[in-house]
């Protein structure tokens, strides 16, 4: 699919304050630093259009991009970054399960992990949240350029083996990689599939 306009809409604090309209949208969402907003960037082709940062906790808020006038790819903030303080943790917990739960032009979340790391119970326990919320979601692996070719593999088949484990069948999975534009064709041809119905 050929990304001919990528515009930010607007950031809210909850799924009331988000835009009205009814276009589809895809959410990107996973723990902290882990690269929700580099990927966005990476898929529009706009450097900027998402706010990174080397230090996790950037992303504070619901941030709508419209894409060619016709659907959404929404960047929220991350999860299970530390050196929060309770509140802080709860307020975005909030947020973040607020919108997933009450957003019903949400078609899909893609869930994003360092494929450097061994699965983490968190995001086990987020997928098994929308598991039983009923969320559609794909998983997306980030960071690729950080490993050579062949422990990517490894780490996939390995972090493959663990979903096994919970689920009968595995969800949509991607491997890509920001600094490398790798895997950007394969999640907008998803998201395209999606979007013709
Ligand atoms: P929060 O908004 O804080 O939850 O983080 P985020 O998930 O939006 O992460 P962000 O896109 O801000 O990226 C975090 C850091 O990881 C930045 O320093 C990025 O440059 C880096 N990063 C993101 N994706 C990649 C990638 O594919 N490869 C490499 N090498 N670095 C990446
Ligand atoms: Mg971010």
């Amino acid at each position: 699919m050929e990304i001919k306009k990528a515009e930010f809409t607007l950031s809210a604090p909850m799924e009331s304050m988000c835009p009205k309209d009814t276009k589809p949208e895809y959410a990107f969402i996973g723990r902290s630093n882990v690269g929700k907003s580099s990927l966005i960037n990476m898929l529009t082709g706009k450097k900027n259009l998402a706010k990174t940062s080397a230090t996790p906790g950037k992303t504070l808020l619901i941030n709508h991009f419209i894409i060619n006038n016709e659907w959404y790819l929404v960047d929220l903030p991350g999860y299970g970054f530390a050196k929060r303080s309770k509140k802080e943790v709860q307020k975005l917990e909030q947020m973040i399960n607020g919108y997933i739960l009450q957003r019903e032009q949400l078609v899909n979340v893609f869930l994003l992990i360092d494929i450097r790391l061994e699965a983490q119970k968190i995001d086990l326990e987020f997928m098994e949240w929308m598991g039983t919320s009923s969320v559609p979601f794909a998983i997306i692996f980030t960071k690729a350029d950080k490993l050579s070719a062949s422990k990517v593999l490894q780490n996939l088949n390995a972090y493959k083996k663990v979903l096994s484990e919970t689920w009968e069948e595995l969800p949509p999975i991607f491997v890509t990689s920001s600094e490398k534009k790798q895997g950007r064709d394969e999640v907008l041809d998803y998201i395209e599939q999606i979007n013709k119905g």
